[in-house]
């Protein structure tokens, strides 16, 4: 495709205090997102991703490099997305990352409106996250809950799911989760229902030698419709969350360390689920 045709404007943006790297750099931070009702989202694996799943960027900004290197995917464009060329040093002014690999782009927040307790169907398999403050971390638990065919993540606070270094890390599931964000009292109130529709609700807990000790989670039957609860990077998990769940379950490991990285530890029990419904399938 010829690239000039594809241009909304044929101006190349070679200035700064062009108004667009206000608008995108305001996507940096949450105010902005919410005010815009957009998030910015970086680089071409994540507009591949995007792309993938369906979802029509508003606004397309590249350099004129990486349009001549990415033509076919200008091809399959949506025709309502705007298209605008700017020199590398304006793009790297837009993005968040130190080195832009040339392209960002801006999509809606649709799931704002999904934020309602009762907009999904009931999911067999949940995350639920209190107050995850790293945004790494986030992302990181994104990418494995994917992985894991977690169907939907419930946020209790924390941070920004739709800032870019989540998205970064996440590799994109971010984009392809359903993600249902809450105030600490709404996941509260949405583990509490959670019990009544039938999901087993598991508290992953450090190990513990004392009488309260927490089942080592393969003793757990994974495959009954679950929801998984990880806590705070420092704080764990809020002890009115604890007080709902029907197991305390955990990872043992040596008393050299007090406990792993959130992230870490959502790996062996995300993917227990799926170790065990494979083994379920076997002949
Ligand atoms: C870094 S830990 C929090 C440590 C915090 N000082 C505490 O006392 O809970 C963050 C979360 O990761 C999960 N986690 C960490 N290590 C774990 C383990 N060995 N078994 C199960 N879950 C673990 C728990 O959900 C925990 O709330």
């Amino acid at each position: 495709m010829c690239v000039a045709t594809r241009l909304s404007d044929p101006e190349l943006i070679s200035s700064r205090r062009n108004p667009l790297v206000r608008q995108l750099r305001q996507l940096h931070d949450s105010p902005g997102r919410r005010d815009q009702g957009l998030m910015l989202v970086e680089g071409t694996h994540l507009l591949h991703e995007a792309l993938r799943l369906g979802l029509v960027p508003n606004l397309l900004v590249a350099t004129p490099t990486w349009f001549d290197r990415h033509r076919p995917l200008l091809a399959v464009l949506p025709a309502s997305c705007t298209v605008r060329a700017a020199t590398a040093e304006v793009l790297a002014a837009m993005a968040t990352t130190r080195s832009p690999d040339g392209v960002v782009h801006t999509l809606p927040l649709p799931w704002a409106g999904a934020e309602s307790l009762h907009s999904a169907a009931p999911p067999g398999f949940v995350l639920a996250l209190d107050r995850l403050q790293d945004p790494g971390n986030l992302g990181t638990l994104m990418r494995t809950a994917l992985a894991a065919g977690v169907d939907q993540i419930w946020l209790g606070e924390g941070a920004d799911p739709w800032q870019p270094k989540v998205l970064r890390a996440s590799s994109g599931a971010a984009l392809a989760l359903s993600i249902v964000r809450l105030a600490a009292d709404g996941l509260r109130d949405r583990v509490d229902q959670a019990g009544t529709e039938g999901l087993q609700r598991l508290a992953a807990v450090l190990p513990s030698p004392d009488c309260s000790a927490p089942r080592p989670y393969w003793q757990i039957d994974w495959t009954r419709p679950t929801l998984l609860l990880l806590g705070n990077e420092g704080a764990g998990l809020a002890p009115d969350l604890l007080a709902l769940a029907d197991q305390r379950i955990t990872i043992p490991h040596s008393s050299e360390v007090e406990s792993l990285n959130v992230a870490v530890a959502a790996a062996p029990l995300l993917l227990e689920r799926w170790r065990q419904s494979l083994l379920a399938a076997e002949p």
